[in-house]
């Protein structure tokens, strides 16, 4: 057992920062997370001792043999404690597949006429965020500091209060906030703002969310008064305030930008311009999900086609499709659309020597990832709605010659950031993307140069490690005094 001073921040994300792996019946096989925000927290876990808790993405009844023993060498590994929680097949398909994936997502991307509104849904939720509560309690004291991710786990500070926990709680929604009529037709609307309201600091992608926060809490509970302007505002209640702030999430731009010129990385990035000579590759990389809104852009690039035939057999639409939540029926179905688009715009185009969409439909390594931003002339990104969306940064940062274009969704959370140097499109006007992908393919090197060099230098200045350091900062200014300890949270970049 770790020493109470040596263990004061938890993290707990649905999704544990590993992936497990199954070698065969009942071995399994840890590979580490690579993602932005574990590669930020890890040496804060580390220098100040903790633990992170999650899902580890198997259902329980699957879990048996060497898993627990993995987890605990993982930890001893990673310098801090990993901690599993079990979740049933029941639990899975209810609370993740159900009300986190079929309620929350479509609902808060603005998507509510596919939210499926079921008690049984709702119940699993409840009590799976207990379930989450219940093992924070039992790893936590009351100098600890938690800190919550996103949508699956909303009512988990509710949880820890009744489980009388004083711990400061914060939490950070990476997905977007919706705005009030979206909301309302929430049927647990009351019971979810309750929840957040446990919670000390509250944090956001953007502006717009963290409006869409206020303007919800305002009308569905006027008893809360608000205070401030800026950033991060109060709110107060019953002797308590909880924060609410917007803090961008992003990349760790210096390992993208390192990671660029790797000999892998290059090898991949030769082998396809190799294989598509003389083209300005276009290039989409998703998630299968409907929020990245894949068959407007696929329709958006035909009707590129259908307007300049200059374009024909001097471009390439590379898109990648990363399989994500199989067991959701709309994103099965949304594969088979995207699947016959591109079937239908390669047969209306394709001839000798040039297929003009390359279609990918599974996740690439690190090296790959990379080399196809490196290869790629324009980075086609037109979520419907999105939370943030990294891949635009990292498409940006990766790109160190300076001579890319970032097509970006005024939609994508990232729109605010890079408004000033990506071409802004909305994603539902067909025609408007169609004139931008003209407009990038035909911009003259200076122009793509100096558009770039705004971009990195905005993703430069707000890296992960600044987002991590703001997040922390906000949450504990005013708790300082009374958890003097906390200083020592403060020095996070230098210690990265
Ligand atoms: N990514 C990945 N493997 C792939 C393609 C993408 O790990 O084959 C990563 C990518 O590096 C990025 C993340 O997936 O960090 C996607 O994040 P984003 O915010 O764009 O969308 P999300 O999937 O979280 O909705
Ligand atoms: C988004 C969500 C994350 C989620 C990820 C992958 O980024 O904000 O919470 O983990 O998508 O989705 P999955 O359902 O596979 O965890």
């Amino acid at each position: 057992m770790t020493s109470k001073t040596a263990q004061r921040l938890l993290i707990v994300s649905n999704r544990l920062p590993l992936r497990v792996v199954k070698e065969r019946e009942g071995t399994w096989r840890l590979e580490r997370g690579s993602g932005g925000l574990v590669t930020a927290l890890a040496p804060v876990l580390r220098n100040r001792g903790g633990a992170w808790i999650g899902w580890p993405g198997v259902p329980a009844e699957k879990s048996s043999g060497n898993l627990s023993e993995l987890m605990d060498k993982a930890g001893k590994d990673l310098g801090y404690r990993i901690v599993p929680v079990a979740l049933s097949r029941r639990e899975q398909r209810l609370f993740y597949e159900g009300f986190s994936n079929e309620v929350i997502w479509p609902l808060f991307h603005e998507f509510p006429s596919l939210a499926q509104f079921k008690p049984s849904y709702w119940d699993a939720y409840r009590s799976v965020n207990r379930k989450y509560a219940e093992i924070i309690a039992s790893h936590s004291q009351s100098d600890h500091f938690i800190w919550i991710h996103d949508y699956q786990l909303m009512l988990v500070a509710q949880s820890l209060r009744d489980l009388g926990v004083q711990s400061h709680l914060a939490f950070f929604l990476h997905i977007p906030f919706p705005p009030l009529d979206v909301f309302l037709k929430l049927p647990w609307r009351l019971e979810v703002l309750r929840a957040l309201l446990q919670y000390d600091l509250l944090g956001v992608q953007t502006a717009r969310d963290r409006r869409n926060v206020i303007e919800c809490f305002r009308a569905l509970m006027p008893d809360v008064t608000w205070r401030g302007r800026g950033r991060v505002v109060v709110g107060q209640v019953n002797g308590r305030a909880v924060r609410v702030g917007d803090f961008p999430i992003a990349i760790d731009y210096r390992s993208f930008a390192r990671r660029a010129n790797a000999k892998e990385v290059l090898a991949v990035r030769d082998m396809i311009r190799a294989k598509l000579p003389d083209r300005k590759i276009i290039l989409g990389v998703d998630r299968l999900d409907y929020t990245k809104g894949i068959p407007h852009r696929l329709e958006a690039y035909r009707e590129a086609l259908r307007r300049h035939p200059d374009l024909h057999g001097r471009t390439t639409l590379v898109q990648v499709v990363v399989p994500s939540r199989t067991g959701v029926p709309q994103y099965r179905r949304l594969r088979a659309r995207i699947e016959r688009l591109v079937g239908t715009i390669n047969g209306e185009f394709t001839r000798p020597g040039w297929v003009p969409i390359h279609y990918i439909f599974r996740s690439l390594s690190p090296e790959e990832l990379l080399g196809y931003y490196r290869a790629a002339d324009i980075a086609l990104i037109t979520p419907l709605k999105d939370g943030m969306n990294l891949i635009a940064k990292e498409y940006c940062t990766t790109n160190v010659d300076n001579d890319g274009v970032l097509i970006l969704s005024e939609f994508a959370g990232a729109a605010s950031q890079l408004q000033n140097g990506a071409i802004l499109v909305n994603p539902f006007h067909i025609t408007e993307v169609a004139d931008a992908i003209y407009f990038a393919c035909t911009m003259p090197i200076s122009e793509r140069k100096r558009r770039m060099k705004k971009l990195r230098q905005v993703i430069r200045k707000q890296d992960i490690f600044w987002w991590v350091d703001s997040f922390l900062r906000s949450a504990f200014s005013k708790h300082l005094s009374e958890f003097p300890q906390l200083e020592e949270y403060m020095p996070l970049t230098s210690t990265s």
